[in-house]
């Protein structure tokens, strides 16, 4: 895609990093005593896990010394050692005895850092060093392995901007057109006997501001006749910005997978994308690859829809006060710095 069309669509869309939980490695990507570079959410990070409580840390990756980088030193029990004067500095981003600069106590710019389910996740926020406002929750069906591990897929580097999936959850018009036909799981390949009837809601949590619900009722069509015995339920649950969800799909009779899917922006227009899945061992692990990887088939049809458009600020025809409307009015608390869009009208776009 060239560079200018990449520039004008950015252009339409709100800011690209909106405040949340964001999946920055896999935990076992950093064993204890190790450190690692990323970079993401506009931001370098040094990740690195102490090699006494086994807690996972980010800190701005160059030191606040000379900058150098501090994923190439070495952890040195719960502090990670700089590899040029040997600075040393805590997981809270406390400088500890820089043995040049003894009297100043320093601040290190720093993320809050979790493990969670298998993902490093770290909140970022556009006010720099702000508390996270809301933890993402325990499962307590997977602590206490009642669901176990079952999978993941990494789908790579997307060109979208993060809106676009709390967008899709709401726009129920598409459902029919664009995910109206069954393709065979993981592909892109139709099946055009059989129809699927999506039955598509979003709502809010009472309780919890960050949380969003989208629910589906599917049933298959084949060849004109709907069956009412296929019709199953996923729930996905938005914990902040669309950064992690949580999937829960229920299989009459069989089960429940719970999957999270995580996207995490490298650019405005980029998201890093993983799907990680957990389900009772007794659920066969085909019918686990049917069921994530139908999901995975619908996902890639919008995927070829996002990569290719733009933000439309006021759509014609589109009420406020209509899914659209209120799922954008709930996404600006994402964006305490300004507006994810502009309700009054005065201006043209919102990046
Ligand atoms: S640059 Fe890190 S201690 Fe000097
Ligand atoms: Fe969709």
């Amino acid at each position: 895609m060239s560079d200018n069309l990449t520039r004008y669509r950015e252009r339409t869309y709100p800011p690209p990093y909106p405040d949340g939980w964001y999946r920055v490695a896999a935990s076992g990507e950093i064993k204890a005593g190790e450190a690692k570079h990323v970079q993401c959410v506009g931001e370098q990070i040094a990740l690195f896990r102490s090699k006494t409580s086994g807690r996972i840390a980010a800190v701005d990756a160059f030191c606040p010394h000379l900058g150098a980088n501090l994923a190439h030193g070495e952890v040195k029990g719960d502090r990670l050692q700089c590899p040029f004067h040997g600075w040393q500095l805590d997981g809270n981003g406390r400088v500890c005895d820089p043995p040049h600069a003894k009297d100043r106590p320093l601040l290190h710019r720093h993320w809050e850092a979790i493990d969670y389910y298998g993902m490093v996740m770290i909140y970022h926020s556009a006010r720099q060093g702000a508390q996270a406002p809301y933890r993402l929750p325990a499962e307590p069906r997977i602590d206490e392995r009642e669901l176990v591990y079952r999978g993941r897929y990494d789908a790579g580097e997307v060109d979208m901007h993060i809106i676009e999936f709390a967008e899709n959850s709401v726009d129920f018009h598409h459902f029919s057109e664009l995910h109206g036909t069954m393709r065979i799981p993981w592909t892109n390949i139709e099946l055009p006997w059989i129809r699927i009837l999506h039955e598509p809601s979003w709502f809010l949590d009472d309780a919890l501001g960050h949380v969003a619900y989208f629910q589906d009722d599917p049933a298959l069509e084949i060849r004109g006749r709907v069956y009412e015995k296929t019709r199953a339920r996923a729930l996905i649950t938005f914990l902040g910005p669309g950064s992690i969800v949580k999937f829960e799909f229920q299989i009459p009779k069989i089960g429940e997978i719970t999957m999270f899917q995580t996207h995490t922006p490298l650019e405005a227009l980029r998201q890093r994308v993983f799907f990680r899945w957990f389900a009772a061992r007794k659920v066969p692990r085909i019918l686990i690859s049917y069921v994530v990887g139908n999901w995975i088939s619908q996902w890639r049809q919008d995927v070829e829809i996002w990569k290719n458009k733009i933000y439309r600020q006021r759509p014609p025809g589109v009420a406020g006060e209509g899914p659209l409307g209120r799922m954008r009015k709930w996404y600006r608390q994402f964006y305490p710095e300004g507006p994810a869009d502009d309700p009054e009208g005065e201006t043209g776009n919102g990046g």
